[in-house]
C-alpha cells in the first residue's frame, strides 16, 4: 500500500508536497500540517462519484439505476440493530460517574491534564483494578517498564494480570493490540507515540492525529476500550488533543491545584453520558483516593469570620457546598485592585458595579480580593449572591449567622434571578447541617423540597437578600 506525505493548510485546505512556514494559497503562518495519504484513499472514492455522475448525466439510461442501487449503503433507522450499551467498571466510582457509568467497549476516551497532575497514576490504578476482571494492556510511551513497575508497587499493585508495554513506535503498539485483543488499552501518552511514516516530530499535530486515528480503527474493530493520555501545553490548551476532540468519544480533563492534594476530573465531551460531571480524588502518598463527600473539601473548618459566605455550586448532577472569602479594604492605588481566585474577574467587576449602583456602596474606592476555598473554579452565576454577600460582609465587617447558604444569580438591575437545580443544592446544604438558605423569590420548589430541613428566605433583589442574610441593612448608613 503506497503511502506518501502531503502538507495541508489547516486554514484554507490547500495542499503541497513541501513544507512552508506560510501557506502560499491563503498566506496564513504555521498552518501547514503533515498528513499521510494512502494510495488506496485516493482511489476508493472514484467509482461512487462517477456512478452518481453517470446516473445524472444519462438521465435514466439502462444501467444507471443499477449503479445507484449498488452505491447505496444506508438503511432505514428501524432496521438498524440495537445493542445494549455494556459498560466496564473502571474500578473507581468517581471515574465511572464522569464516564457516564463506566467504559464503553470500542470507545475512545481522552484524558487530558497538566504534566504531573496524576494522569498516569489515575490510569495505572484503574488499569490494575480492571485487570482483575478483564484483559488490560498498559502502553507506557513516556516511562520505562521498570519505572511503571515501581509506581505500580507503590500504588499497592499485586496479583493482577496487567500487561505492560513500554514502547513509542506506533507500529509495534498496533501489532500488540491486534495480537492481545485486550478489553481495555491505555496509551500513556498519545503525544509520545511515533508513526515512522511521518517526518514530523512526536507530539506534532500530524503525529498525534495519525497515531490516534490508527489506534481508533483497531479499537473500534476489536471492541477495545481505549484510554488516551494527552498533555496540556503551556498555553493551557490540549495541544495535540485539541485536534483529537472530534475523533474521540469522550474528553476528560484532570485538574487541580498542584499545591493542594485534591484533583478534579471532568467530562468536557461525552458521547455516552452527561458532560460537566465531576469526580473528586485526593492524591496521597499511595496514589489517588476517591473523595465521596467533596463538600467537606471546600468548606473552611475555621470559625466564621467577616467576609466569608457559603454557596452551593452545582457540577453536573452533584451539588457542592463551597466557601467564599472576600477582603475589601481602602485602596492606595489610583485604580483599585480586583483579584479573584476561582471566579472570573469580569464576574466580580460586574457584581461590584451592581452593589455600587443599587446599594450605593462606594466600592470603587476599595480594593477587593475574592477567593474560593479549596481551589475550585466556580463558573456558574448561581454564585453571584454569595460573592455579593461576602463582599458586603467584608466591607461592613459583618459575620454571617452560622449555618447560612446563599444561592442566586444577580441581574444588572439588582434583581435576584432563579437558578437551576435548587432542590439538589438545598438537599446538599441540609445534609451538611446548614439551617438557612437565602434564595431567589419565585424559585418554584417542587415536591422534593418538602423533606428538606432548611429555613428558606426568599428575596427579590440583592438588597433584600443582604438584609435577610446579614440581619442588618448594609445600605443604611452610607459611608
Ligand atoms: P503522574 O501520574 O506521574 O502525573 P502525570 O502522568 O499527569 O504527568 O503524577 C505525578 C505526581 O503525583 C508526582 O508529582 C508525585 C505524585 N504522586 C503522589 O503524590 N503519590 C503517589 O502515590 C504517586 C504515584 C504520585
Ligand atoms: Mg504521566
Amino acid at each position: 500500500m503506497g503511502r506518501s506525505s502531503l502538507y495541508v493548510c489547516q486554514t484554507c485546505g490547500a495542499q503541497t508536497r513541501q513544507f512552508f512556514g506560510r501557506c502560499a494559497a491563503c498566506g496564513s503562518w504555521n498552518s501547514l500540517v503533515e498528513q499521510v495519504v494512502t494510495a488506496s484513499d485516493t482511489r476508493r472514492r472514484r467509482p461512487v462519484v462517477s456512478a452518481a455522475a453517470a446516473a445524472g448525466a444519462a438521465g435514466g439510461a439502462p444501467g444507471a439505476s443499477d449503479l445507484l442501487h449498488r452505491a447505496r449503503r444506508s438503511e432505514s433507522i428501524h432496521t438498524v440493530g440495537e445493542r445494549p450499551l455494556q459498560r466496564l467498571g473502571s474500578g473507581y466510582g468517581e471515574l465511572d460517574r464522569v464516564l457516564g457509568g463506566g467504559l464503553v467497549p470500542g470507545s475512545l476516551v481522552l484524558v487530558g491534564g497538566d504534566p504531573g497532575i496524576g494522569k498516569s497514576t489515575l490510569l495505572l490504578q484503574s488499569a490494575e483494578a480492571m485487570a482483575a476482571r478483564h484483559s488490560v494492556l498498559y502502553v507506557s510511551a513516556e516511562e520505562s517498564a521498570q519505572q511503571v513497575k515501581l509506581r505500580w508497587r507503590r500504588l499497592g499493585g499485586a496479583g493482577s494480570q496487567l500487561q505492560l508495554l513500554a514502547e513509542t513506535d506506533l507500529e509495534i503498539v498496533l501489532q500488540e493490540l491486534e495480537s492481545l485483543r485486550p478489553a481495555v488499552a491505555i496509551i500513556d501518552s498519545i503525544q509520545a507515540l511515533h508513526d515512522g511514516e511521518l517526518a514530523s516530530a512526536p507530539g506534532s499535530v500530524a503525529q498525534v492525529r495519525e497515531c490516534a486515528a490508527a489506534l481508533a480503527r483497531i479499537a473500534k474493530r476489536q471492541d477495545t476500550a481505549l484510554l488516551l493520555v494527552g498533555h496540556v501545553t503551556k498555553e493551557g490548551t490540549l495541544a495535540g488533543p485539541k485536534v483529537l476532540e472530534h475523533l474521540v468519544d469522550a474528553v476528560l480533563t484532570f485538574e487541580g491545584d498542584r499545591f493542594a492534594s485534591h484533583r478534579l476530573l471532568r467530562a468536557v465531551k461525552n458521547r455516552f453520558g452527561a458532560t460537566h460531571e465531576l469526580g473528586v480524588f485526593e492524591m496521597r502518598d499511595r496514589g489517588l483516593v476517591e473523595v465521596t463527600n467533596p463538600s467537606e473539601l471546600f468548606l473552611g473548618s475555621d470559625e466564621p469570620s467577616a467576609g466569608t459566605a457559603t454557596i452551593v455550586a452545582c457540577e453536573g448532577t452533584r451539588a457542592l457546598v463551597v466557601e467564599l472569602q472576600a477582603l475589601v479594604s481602602t485602596t492606595s492605588y489610583a485604580s483599585p485592585r480586583r483579584t479573584a481566585t476561582g471566579i472570573g474577574t469580569n464576574r466580580l467587576h460586574q457584581i461590584l458595579a451592581v452593589l455600587e449602583k443599587h446599594l450605593g456602596l462606594p466600592l470603587s474606592r476599595f480594593d477587593c480580593y475574592l477567593a474560593v476555598a479549596g481551589g475550585l473554579e466556580v463558573e456558574e452565576p448561581a454564585a453571584d449572591l454569595g460573592v455579593a454577600t461576602a463582599v458586603v460582609a467584608s466591607y461592613r465587617d459583618l459575620t454571617l449567622p452560622p449555618g447560612t447558604v446563599l444561592v442566586g444569580e444577580l441581574g444588572l438591575g439588582g434583581q435576584l434571578r432563579p437558578v437551576g437545580q435548587l432542590e439538589l443544592r438545598l438537599q446538599e446544604a441540609a445534609r451538611l447541617g446548614f439551617r438557612r438558605a437565602v434564595v431567589p423569590k419565585g424559585s418554584g420548589l417542587g415536591p422534593m423540597a418538602a423533606g428538606i430541613d432548611l429555613q428558606l428566605l426568599e428575596a427579590g433583589t440583592v438588597a433584600e437578600a443582604l438584609v435577610l442574610a446579614l440581619g442588618v441593612n448594609p445600605a443604611d448608613d452610607r459611608a
